[in-house]
């Protein structure tokens, strides 16, 4: 979760370093789905199965008793439950959760699989501005934050569990180390979450230019594998401001590389 909000995060600072991320993400090519689905996808599914069995087990007691630990477990149920809501959806919208190609386009049909890795930037800016530009924005702070959250306090609580800090002094200074790794967190997905949703269909057509040369030069050079299915080739039709300060319509694939 931190490489991954900090490579997104990477955005804020142009379209090319984030691209050079998700190139080198992407460099295991077809090795790719092994490793998402080993190292990412399959722990997923059994840290929720693990959270739904304890959370039907546990018992909430904050409505009974008003101490801020009782009620930060129940707050761990809500934003594990929130988040695990947040995480389909995001893995949905963006990645597709398989790459196979008839799967891949009856998703995009639903406004799923919006991601292309090799028009990172802009397929992603375009993905947040379905929806009016505002559902996928919302729903991306809450599921980012729960998540910030349940990490934290989960790691609190885990290290109770692990035997790490047992004595009330103990506690209380890992309560500050929580606190403070929570807070460089919160900073970091919202630099996340503000890469993506701030730029314009205008930027979005720019960075697109840039993420084609770069394709381009890459596989010239050798060190991009041509993958022609990880590149952004559906025409969108978007209002792009001339110079005389008028608009055209502009499909955004038909963009010169300047
Ligand atoms: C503004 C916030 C976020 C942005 C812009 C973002 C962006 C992305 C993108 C572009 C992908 C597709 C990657 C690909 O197909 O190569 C992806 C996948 C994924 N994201 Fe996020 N993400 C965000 C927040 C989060 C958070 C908070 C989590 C929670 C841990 C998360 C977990 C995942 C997972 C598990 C995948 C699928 C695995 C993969 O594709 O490698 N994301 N995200």
């Amino acid at each position: 979760m931190c490489v991954h909000l900090t490579t997104n995060a990477s955005l804020l600072t142009g379209s090319e370093t984030f691209q050079r991320a998700v190139f080198l993400i992407h460099s295991p090519g077809k090795l790719l789905p092994v490793i998402e689905w080993v190292a990412i996808f399959l722990p997923l599914v059994f840290h929720a199965g693990l959270g739904i069995w304890i959370a039907r087990t546990g018992r909430i007691n904050s409505s009974q008793y008003k101490f801020t630990s009782n009620k930060r477990y129940s707050w761990q149920r809500w934003t594990g439950f929130i988040g695990l809501i947040y995480l389909f959806l995001h893995i949905m919208h963006l990645h597709g959760g398989m790459h196979y190609e008839g799967w891949m386009s009856a998703m995009g049909k639903i406004g799923f699989a919006q991601f292309r890795p090799y028009n990172a930037g802009s397929s992603l800016v375009h993905a947040m501005n379905l929806g009016y530009g505002i559902v996928w924005p919302a729903i991306y702070l809450v599921g980012m934050l729960s998540l910030v959250y349940h990490f934290i306090n989960g790691l609190w609580t885990a290290g109770i569990t692990w035997g790490l800090w047992i004595t009330p002094k103990a506690q209380q200074r890992a309560t500050k180390v929580c606190v403070a790794m929570g807070a460089v967190l919160t900073v970091i997905s919202l630099s996340a979450w503000a890469a993506a949703v701030l730029p314009s269909e205008e930027d979005a057509v720019e960075m697109r230019a840039v993420e084609d040369r770069m394709y381009e030069m890459g596989v010239e050079a050798g060190t991009v594998p041509e993958m022609e299915e990880k590149r952004d080739m559906r025409e969108r039709e978007m209002l792009v401001e001339e110079p005389e300060g008028g608009y055209q319509v502009s499909t955004g694939a038909d963009e010169p590389a300047s």
